[in-house]
């Protein structure tokens, strides 16, 4: 009777609808809302760099495990209002921890603000780990630890005005940590932003891939995850989740196996290239720590002396030098720029080149004209994503683009 009783509580509690929050980088919230919608989520809104959402607790398992554009799925757990830090505090203070985690766990608190009344995110996290570390004091006379990686549960506040919301953060580390990018090679892009700006060329997995400026290779393993539909967490073991209360073990490798049977062959090639013989290096281990190393092509090659392969269709997708965080070898960054416009247009015929960068001067001297253009950022600096579209004759600069 008792287990009856469980069962019809937990599954009860699974199918509970919930309203999450997925984060995630500017200019990607629709590409975001196309993917958790595709998994079953309903009720979806486009926020500033989020996506809200309702779904169960599978859902946001299968969030975590196979959304590529989410930065972190965030449960809601209370909402109030303060407008100076006492009251903060005192309002942290009331919520009964005990319930959720238990001394031995460790914790950590991530905020964001959009308010007049509260401007500093550290003094925010500051005040309301005292509250909490508080309460357990006064009840125990111990205290939980506080710990920045992996912690066991981590607070996500977001504050805008006097609306302050609390969130558990499933993810618990940001979901752009796929686990094969051991390495680094000069400004690698984010994962998050790589996998969104593949999203965005709207690429079906139906051509050949190429990244001819791969750096440490993340745009490539993104590429290749999404073209044999690779859950991008598959090898990720922590997620905060799984030390909750009501974590189902069962139902998470449930959602695990039905993303490994997703899974499905590819029929193209992914090349990646670049000048430097150690990024080369550097994506190649890169690759393998992803498993992925089988499903990529890689080759040291200069940009301008090479020519991809002669095909019907294809897609470039690539991430060059801006000119404020790598300088080009050979070329004045315009120049360099020069150099890939007329390199475009005499090799790349039938290849859509999206390219991002921020150094809008330089992406003026291509000498083409994009028809399709996304506002994204690179960290702190805003970019262009833009896309060429390359015919046969583009070289007389005919016909450069297309939408
Ligand atoms: C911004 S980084 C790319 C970072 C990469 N997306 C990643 O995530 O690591 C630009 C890359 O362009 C490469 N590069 C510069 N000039 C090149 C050229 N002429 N041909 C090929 N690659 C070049 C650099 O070696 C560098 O790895």
């Amino acid at each position: 009777m008792t287990n009856i009783l469980f069962l019809i509580v937990s599954t009860s509690k699974q199918l509970e609808k919930i309203r999450f929050v997925a984060t995630t980088h500017h200019g990607l919230e629709e590409v975001l809302a196309d993917e958790l919608k595709a998994l079953g989520a309903t009720n979806i809104r486009l926020e500033k760099r989020a996506v809200t959402f309702e779904g169960d607790q599978k859902l946001m398992y299968k969030a975590n495990l196979c959304v590529r554009t989410a930065l972190r799925i965030l449960k809601p757990l209370t909402s109030f209002r303060a407008r100076h830090e006492s009251a903060f505090y005192n309002k942290i203070k009331k919520i009964d921890w005990s319930q959720y985690f238990t001394l031995d766990q460790t914790f950590a608190i991530h905020s964001v603000a959009s308010s007049d009344y509260f401007t500093h995110t550290k003094y925010i996290s500051q005040k309301a780990k005292d509250a909490i570390v508080d309460q357990f004091r006064e009840k125990t006379r111990k205290r939980p630890s506080v710990q920045i990686m992996e912690p066991d549960f981590r607070l996500y506040i977001h504050i805008i005005n006097d609306e302050c919301n609390l969130y558990w953060d499933s993810s618990g580390e940001s979901l752009h940590k796929r686990g094969y990018r051991v390495e680094h090679y000069k400004a690698p892009i984010n994962e998050v932003l790589a996998a969104g700006m593949i999203k965005l060329s709207g690429w079906e997995a139906d051509s050949i891939f190429i990244d001819p400026m791969c750096g440490s290779g993340t745009i490539l393993a993104e590429a290749a995850m999404i073209a044999y539909n690779i859950a991008p967490q598959l090898h990720r073991k922590y997620f905060s989740f799984k030390n909750w209360k009501d974590f189902n073990a069962e139902l998470w490798e449930e959602v695990r196996q039905e993303a490994i049977a997703a899974e499905r062959p590819f029929k193209y090639e992914i090349l990646g290239f670049d000048v430097a013989f150690q990024a080369v290096r550097v994506a190649e281990r890169n690759l393998e720590r992803g498993n992925l190393a089988d499903k990529i092509q890689l080759n040291r090659k200069d940009f301008e002396r090479h020519t991809p392969p002669e095909i019907a269709k294809g897609i470039v997708i690539m991430n060059p030098p801006y000119g404020e965080r790598i300088e080009t070898v050979d070329y004045e960054i315009n120049g360099f720029y020069a150099m890939m416009g007329d390199h475009m247009k005499e090799a790349y015929t039938n290849y859509k080149v999206w390219m991002i960068s921020s150094n809008k001067e330089a992406l003026k001297c291509i000498g083409l004209k994009p028809k399709k253009k996304h506002t994204l950022y690179n960290g702190a600096l805003e970019c262009k994503f833009q896309c060429y579209t390359m015919y046969r004759g583009s070289m007389k600069k005919k016909a450069t683009v297309e939408s």
